[in-house]
């Protein structure tokens, strides 16, 4: 497998702030690379170097075969991007938006018009070409931003977030015609996203946050970082409940939101009455499950990449009743 991207320690900085802080890796050609990171981490900053729309402070990113900072506009012919924000210009069709982008990329004449109808079916959209985008959904919006970016054929797409915003429906919607386009249209895909679950289409991910990698390789080798099962409890006082789960039983374990996140190497069933045993009536709800890709976050940085997750979202699937009943036994 060639590396169609490779950056070697590379810095941006904004006045005496270190958006992005000498980090290392390598994209595959024709794979889907994933960027994770919370807010701020310095996704977008990155994205912008490997776009060339940023110069690096130091370091080097290649695309191609060609430097970011010296061959911009070798580049920018290989490269197409859906940026964070949405840039489509609303009072034109969607058709329009895609022609506008045509010319500003020297699609020749001859197969503007093929080009433009490809993409439209691509994301399925054809049938509403002719309408103004304001009428749009913003799911429909996002999926014509993903059919200009695909109008002069880049080797590479660069995608900030593709999903922000959407409902899930959406979000699904839209991964199915992202997902098809390495093996249908032979393009290496580098997205953003802080969406953990998504990252998992992802051949290989980079962890970035503020500012450094601080975990690299496939969801499965991310997720065997985390050693084991991963509990999450929910107790009546998480301060004491958190000594004891350290001093006591010598377990690894973060407060996180209103729950305690504790890591435990192999199977977790075992662990779970050793917690009820010691943390007595304090337990109100466990929980258990496989690692996923945000619980490798959780260990290595002890945050939630996604701290607004936190507040309702967490369905507590296995009742302290049921364990209850197994420990009483
Ligand atoms: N033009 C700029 N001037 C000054 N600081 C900037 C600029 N662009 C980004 N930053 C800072 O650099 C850091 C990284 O920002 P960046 O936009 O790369 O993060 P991100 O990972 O894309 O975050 P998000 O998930 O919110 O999009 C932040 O602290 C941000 O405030
Ligand atoms: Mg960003």
């Amino acid at each position: 497998m060639s590396t169609i991207i490779t950056v070697e320690n590379l810095s941006r900085k904004f006045g005496s702030a270190t958006a992005v802080d000498g980090i290392s890796f390598e994209v595959e050609q024709g794979s889907i690379f994933g960027f994770l990171g919370p807010n701020g981490a310095g996704k977008t900053t990155t994205i912008n170097i490997l776009c060339t729309l940023l110069s690096p402070s130091s370091g080097t990113a290649i695309i191609d075969g060609h430097d970011c900072a010296r061959e911009s506009s070798e580049v920018r012919k290989k490269i197409g991007i859906v940026f964070q924000d949405n840039t489509l210009d609303k009072e034109l069709t969607a058709y329009e938006n895609l022609l506008f982008h045509s010319y500003l990329y020297c699609v020749p004449k001859g197969v503007r018009k093929q080009r433009i109808d490809e993409a439209l079916h691509f994301v399925d959209l054809h049938e509403r070409k002719d309408d103004q985008v304001k009428k749009f959904s913003g799911g429909m919006k996002r999926r014509l931003e993903v059919a200009r970016s695909l109008i002069h054929q880049p080797k590479i797409l660069f995608l900030d977030e593709p999903t922000l915003g959407l409902d899930p429906q959406s979000r699904t919607n839209l991964w199915e015609f992202i997902s098809k386009l390495p093996e249908e249209q032979g393009v290496t895909i580098f997205m953003t996203t802080h969406y953990m679950e998504e990252a998992e289409i992802c051949r290989k991910i980079a962890i970035i946050d503020k500012g450094k990698v601080i975990a690299r390789g496939s969801p499965d080798e991310l997720k065997k970082m985390v050693g084991g099962d991963v509990i999450y409890l929910k107790t009546s006082d998480n301060a004491s409940s958190l000594r004891d789960i350290q001093s006591l039983l010598n377990l690894d374990a973060e407060e996180v939101g209103s729950e305690i996140f504790i890591p435990v190497i192999g199977n977790g069933d075992a662990c779970i009455p050793k917690l009820i045993s010691a943390l007595g009536e304090r337990v109100i709800a466990v929980r258990m499950q496989r690692p996923a890709l945000n619980d490798v976050f959780l260990k290595l940085t002890g945050k939630d990449i996604r701290p607004e997750s936190m507040s309702g979202n967490n369905e507590i699937k296995d009742t302290i009743r049921s364990y209850r009943r197994k420990f009483d036994k």
